[in-house]
């Protein structure tokens, strides 16, 4: 009777203490259960009731753009209305800034930390430090290049559909030919990386009769955006017929270039951007912007939602994408009122 009863204490005791332990770093589709090879487990034994106040840290990039704001003010603004104690953190465009305060995050114990990575490489090194302390992490907005084990998801828009559907766009505006300059956001980032191959496959496969003339990076930030645009319309004046932006912001910086070149931007050239911040509908409805494809910032509400699952221990999909639109000049004046951002 008493060797019976031993075994089944054991036996609950196991099953008691597999159901405690809290993976984090869960491979696509599965559930953060532990025991597989990609999971660890964290220091804590429990997963952390909804009621306690979550800890996060929030790597951002900086501020280079309205779309950045906006996002800035999702994460910030959702942590106070959920009562989460946020350590944010602006690295004004540096990796080694984020590398930073990702290690503070570390030091600071945590719960779960977030982070926008300003370039795709570079960060196995400080991703496997917080895996070692048994710190989730998740990628909010732009991708790393990272083993799958080392973040649990990453939440945020496709940015190579994005380059596609801005093709798609351009092609109708130009009437499937024509010469077009792109203005590329920062060199290395997923989001760029990604526009620029989507927008290129489209047009290389589907319409050989627009060639890409220049192509350069405008570092997501309107005053580069019209240097480089300064620099195209030198260049090649009135060749140019069309005007991919791989953001509103350097969209609106070239329009300034356009017009002190003596252009119409809109007509004399078409210009197709990405992100639909306000500024880019308040340019459209002025006619000097023709179509802007949606890249969502809001993701604050996503963030702490997936936050709280992985505390709760419950399963997260490897990518959690945003809804997203595309925007044009002819109903701009209508959609501008309910326009979050
Ligand atoms: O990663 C998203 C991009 O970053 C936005 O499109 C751009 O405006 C921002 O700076």
């Amino acid at each position: 009777m008493k060797k019976l009863f031993a075994m089944l204490l054991t036996g609950t005791m196991m099953l008691t203490m597999a159901g405690c332990a809290k993976s984090v770093n869960a491979p696509a589709e599965t559930s953060a259960k532990p025991a597989e090879t990609k999971t660890v487990e964290t220091k804590t034994e429990e997963a952390k009731p909804e009621n306690k106040k979550l800890v996060i840290g929030f790597a951002q990039i900086g501020a280079e753009s309205e779309w950045r704001t906006a996002c800035t003010n999702s994460i910030k603004g959702e942590a106070e209305k959920l009562g989460i104690d946020l350590k944010f953190s602006d690295a004004q465009q540096k990796q080694e800034n984020q590398i930073k305060a990702i290690r503070s995050f570390i030091a600071q114990k945590v719960d779960v930390i977030g982070i926008s990575p300003v370039v795709e490489s570079g960060w196995e090194t400080v991703f496997k430090e917080a895996k070692d302390a048994g710190i989730p992490i998740v990628l909010v907005d732009r991708n790393a290049d990272v083993p799958e084990d080392l973040y649990v998801t990453r939440i945020g828009s496709d940015f190579k559909d994005e380059g596609k559907k801005a093709a798609e766009e351009m092609a109708q505006l130009l009437g499937g030919k024509g010469s077009i300059v792109e203005l590329q956001g920062t060199v290395g980032s997923a989001a760029a990386t990604d526009r620029l191959v989507g927008f290129k496959e489209v047009i290389e496969a589907k319409y050989p009769e627009i060639k890409i003339i220049k192509s350069q990076t405008g570092d997501f930030t309107r005053a580069k955006g019209k240097e480089v645009m300064e620099a195209f319309l030198k260049s090649d004046g009135k060749n140019i017929q069309g005007l991919y932006a791989h953001n509103d912001d350097m969209a609106i910086g070239a329009i300034q270039a356009i017009e002190e070149y003596g252009l119409k931007p809109g007509e004399d050239i078409k210009i197709v951007s990405v992100d639909a911040v306000k500024g880019a509908f308040e340019a459209m409805i002025a006619g000097k912007l023709n179509v802007t494809v949606e890249c969502n910032p809001l993701l604050g509400p996503q963030f702490y939602d997936v936050c709280q699952k992985i505390m709760n221990g419950e399963s997260v999909p490897k990518y959690i994408p945003s809804e997203e639109g595309v925007y044009r000049q002819e109903t701009a004046a209508a959609d501008l009122p309910s326009r979050q951002y």
